[in-house]
């Protein structure tokens, strides 16, 4: 069975000012889910959003909450992020010295109630990392840029990542983040990703609509036919 395109647009993108008519227009677009990017000064150089902004967020949005913890303490936030509305909860592999302590947050993620666990890994982190805790994530979001800020430029090299998690037997949701746009998209669809978050690609775009269907078409044509069953 192969999963099915998901495209995420990126809230980080958005006019922050506005972000519930940006949601309504994203969704109008086409969006499948919102990703929503959690900062915390710490993990990455930057500041975002916390719980009561997904909260918010989530009260208004009419798909899913895609969120992204870019944060070192994972753990102790989920309870939070779960009760605010996240569907996906994403945590990174490099806040965790070892498996057993991955084995911990992921274990945390679900008694909090979240729905779908994800973890994630910077450009410069190897799959080995993460194959041993694959059993018990539902997603990989594969980072293309260090994470961070929106629109930088995509990095190639990680796509061997993508194909190893596929040659690993992994059938869950692969998601790539950082630099996807049409030019982009259809080399991660084909290593294996079906799930793809785009910030400055749609958000900036002057339609975002054609923008969309344009990037999904590009992704379906370039997908490999038979991923490996479930
Ligand atoms: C970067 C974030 C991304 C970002 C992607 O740290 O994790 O989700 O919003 O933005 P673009 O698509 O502009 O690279
Ligand atoms: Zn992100």
């Amino acid at each position: 069975m192969t999963n099915t395109l998901l495209i995420a647009p990126s809230m980080l993108s958005c006019d922050f000012a506005r972000i519930g008519e940006e949601l309504a227009r994203a969704e109008a677009a086409g969006a499948d889910w919102h990703h929503v990017d959690v900062m915390d000064g710490h993990f990455v150089p930057n500041l975002t959003i916390g719980p009561p902004v997904v909260a918010a967020v989530h009260k208004v949005a009419r798909v899913p909450l895609d969120v992204h913890l870019m944060i070192t303490e994972p753990l102790r936030y989920a309870g939070e992020f779960a009760k605010a509305g996240a569907h996906v909860l994403t945590f990174h592999i490099e806040t965790c010295t070892n498996e057993a302590a991955a084995r911990k947050v992921i274990a945390g993620f679900r008694e909090a109630g979240v729905k779908s666990v994800g973890v994630s890994l910077n450009p410069d982190t190897e799959l080995t990392r993460i194959l041993p805790i694959l059993d018990s994530v539902d997603l990989v979001l594969v980072m293309s840029v260090f994470p961070g800020f929106g629109g930088q430029k995509f990095t190639p090299s990680v796509l061997s990542k993508t194909r190893g998690l596929r040659e690993h037997g992994f059938t869950g949701r692969v998601e790539m983040d950082g630099g996807i746009n049409a030019e982009t998209i259809a080399r991660c669809a084909e290593a294996g990703c079906d799930t793809f978050v785009m910030g400055s690609a749609l958000y900036g775009a002057p339609d975002m609509r054609s923008e969309l269907a344009r990037c999904r078409e590009l992704a379906s044509k370039a997908a490999p036919r038979a991923l490996p069953a479930r």
